[in-house]
This record gives C-alpha cells, structure tokens and sequence, in this order.
C-alpha cells in the first residue's frame, strides 16, 4: 500500500522536478543574456567619445550680487546658530567658506540643510526654503570668499548620449546606488540614497562636489559631457524605467523575476501532480 502512494507520485514529481530545472536555468540564462545586452550597449558606445557639442554640456549658473543681502538675512536665522556668523563653522557643524555655490545648493535645495537632528546622516527632505532663497543663501555664503568651489551647474542633457552614461553609471555609481538608483546602505554605515526623485542640477552638483560619503568627481575623473551623459541617464531611464516586459516586480531583475516565475509555476503543478495522483 505505502509502496503504490509513492509510485503513484514518483511520475508527476519527476515532471515538477523536471520543469523546476528548465525553469531555473532558462531564468539565469535569460539574466546573462540581459547581461550581454547591456555590454553590447557599453561598447557599441564607446565611439561616442569623439562626439563634440557646439554647446556647452554644463554652464555654470551666475548669481546676481542682489541676492547677497536677503541670503545673508536667510542664513543668519537658520543656518549660523551652527555653522557661525561668517559661515566658518563651530563646533556643532563644518564650515562653509569656499566651498562653492553648488555645495550650499545642494544641501539646502535637497533638504538636507538646515539639520534638524544632528545624530543622523542628513537626509532629503522637502526643501524649507524656495529655489531662489537657496540661491541667495548661496550667494551670501560665497560672497565671504574670493576663491570657491564649483558653481551651481545647469546641464544641458539635449545632446547628451544615454548608452554613455548608462556605462559610466553603471562603473561609476551602480555599486553604491544601485543599477536601478534605489539606493543601499553602504559597509560604512552610510546610506547611498534613492535617485529617483533628484533633479539634473543636483544629479550634477552631488557628482562634482562628492557629498558626505559620496566620493567626489572632478573634471579630470568625468569631464562636462560625460557628467551630462550621466545626467540624462539618471533623470531618463533611471526615474522613468520603460517596460521591457515580465511584471511590476520593482525592477528587481530578471534572476528574481526569474525565480518568481518558477514559484508560482511549480506552486501550479504541485497541485495539478497531486490531482492527478489522487485521480489515480
Ligand atoms: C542644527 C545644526 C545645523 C543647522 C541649523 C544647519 N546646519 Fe548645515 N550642517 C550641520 C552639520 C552637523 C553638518 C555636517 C553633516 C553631515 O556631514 O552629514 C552640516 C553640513 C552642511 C553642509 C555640507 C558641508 C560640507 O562640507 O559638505 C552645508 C553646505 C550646510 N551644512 C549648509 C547649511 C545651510 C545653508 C544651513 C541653513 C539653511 C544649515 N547648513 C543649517 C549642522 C547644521
Ligand atoms: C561610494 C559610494 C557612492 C558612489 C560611488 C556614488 N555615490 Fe552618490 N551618494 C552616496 C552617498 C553616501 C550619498 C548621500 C550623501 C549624504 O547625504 O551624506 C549620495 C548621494 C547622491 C545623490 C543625492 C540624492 C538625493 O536625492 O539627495 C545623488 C543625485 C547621487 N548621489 C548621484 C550619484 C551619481 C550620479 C554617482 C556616479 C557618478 C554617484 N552618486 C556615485 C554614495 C555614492
């Protein structure tokens, strides 16, 4: 009797066991092929290095001395109480002098200045402020030095080549922030952020001025165009993934959509084996 239950299930238990393993290997292979479209796109761009604009990928935002003032009424009452007077710091916070007008951009016009708890890595937040009393709190705080780091960029992305920066994000950023720029918690502590909701300037001030943990990219790493390249990936494809088919599974790639596939499909022929065991 025990012997005929488990004859009777020997055969359908083959074909799931069977199924299982094509399925497997047909999601890894189709993970590879993915793979290999994806090197193909690196390659074939590779000749875009020669591509020259007319105009300028990035150009640097000019701030009227008229916002000097009302800035240096702004940062008086929400950034000094840390950052000090003339911005050159205290012991609660860094100082700000010279480090340009894109650093202050971006910190404030992210949210993550002025800091409401100094415990944690300053965070995106709805900005306080509006995009030109940033712009005045950035002026105040370079006007209290001649020489500064880089100014707020304005990416010009109209030429800008998406197989290009697909592979310099992919060497260049994937590995902290993901290859979907979900974002990941970094073995410092550090958390690399989400992607999804920064604008091209601050795609491209976070990748010239390096924040917090970032590692900072100056032109002798990634020049103008390339950084633009990038740019246009990062508030293309990265934000607005297209379809390319399977579902909604948030993008977690083809090895786990793969595996997904796999368990409800042998979920449905576990049942249909004990069916037609039990028909037996
Ligand atoms: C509660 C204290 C506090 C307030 C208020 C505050 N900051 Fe900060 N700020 C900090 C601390 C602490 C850091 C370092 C944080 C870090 O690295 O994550 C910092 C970092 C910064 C940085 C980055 C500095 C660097 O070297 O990269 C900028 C820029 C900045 N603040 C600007 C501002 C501005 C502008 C304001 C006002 C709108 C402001 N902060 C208000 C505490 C404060
Ligand atoms: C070594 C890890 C690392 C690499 C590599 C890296 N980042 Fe980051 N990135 C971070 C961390 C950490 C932060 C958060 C910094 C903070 O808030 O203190 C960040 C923040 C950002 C932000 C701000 C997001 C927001 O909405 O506030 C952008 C945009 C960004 N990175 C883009 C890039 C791009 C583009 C590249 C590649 C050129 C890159 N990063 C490479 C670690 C990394």
């Amino acid at each position: 009797m025990r012997m005929s239950i488990r004859a009777r299930y020997l055969l359908p238990a083959a074909i799931v066991v069977a199924v299982a393993l094509s399925g497997l290997f047909s999601s890894v292979a189709s993970a590879r092929s993915a793979g290999h479209a994806r090197a193909q796109v690196a390659g074939s761009s590779s000749h875009a290095g020669s591509r020259q604009g007319h105009t300028a990928a990035i150009r640097t935002m000019r701030l009227p001395r008229s916002y000097i003032g009302p800035g240096r009424v702004l940062f008086e009452s929400t950034c000094s109480a840390c950052h000090g007077s003339d911005a050159s710091g205290t012991s609660r916070a860094p100082n700000l002098v010279g480090l340009g007008a894109a650093t202050i951009d971006f910190w404030v016009s992210t949210g993550r200045m002025p800091l409401t708890n100094a415990a944690v890595q300053a965070t995106e937040k709805p900005p306080r402020f509006d995009t030109k009393q940033t712009l005045e709190i950035a002026a105040f705080v370079s006007s209290l030095s001649s020489v500064n780091g880089p100014g707020v960029p304005i990416v010009d992305t109209r030429t800008a080549s998406l197989p290009e920066g697909d592979s310099l994000f992919v060497l260049n950023c994937a590995a902290c922030h993901t290859i979907t720029g979900s974002g990941d918690a970094l073995a410092s502590g550090a958390y690399a952020p989400s992607l999804h909701i920064a604008t091209p300037t601050q795609v491209a001030e976070a990748i010239r001025t390096g924040p917090g943990d970032m590692p900072r990219f100056g032109p002798g790493n990634l020049s103008n165009r390339q950084v633009a390249d990038i740019v246009a990936y990062v508030t293309g494809p990265i934000q607005h993934p297209d379809n390319v088919g399977g579902l909604g599974l948030g993008g977690v790639g083809p090895v786990a959509e793969g595996f997904v596939a796999l368990l409800v499909g042998v979920g449905g022929l576990m049942l249909v084996a004990f069916w037609l065991g039990d028909r037996a």
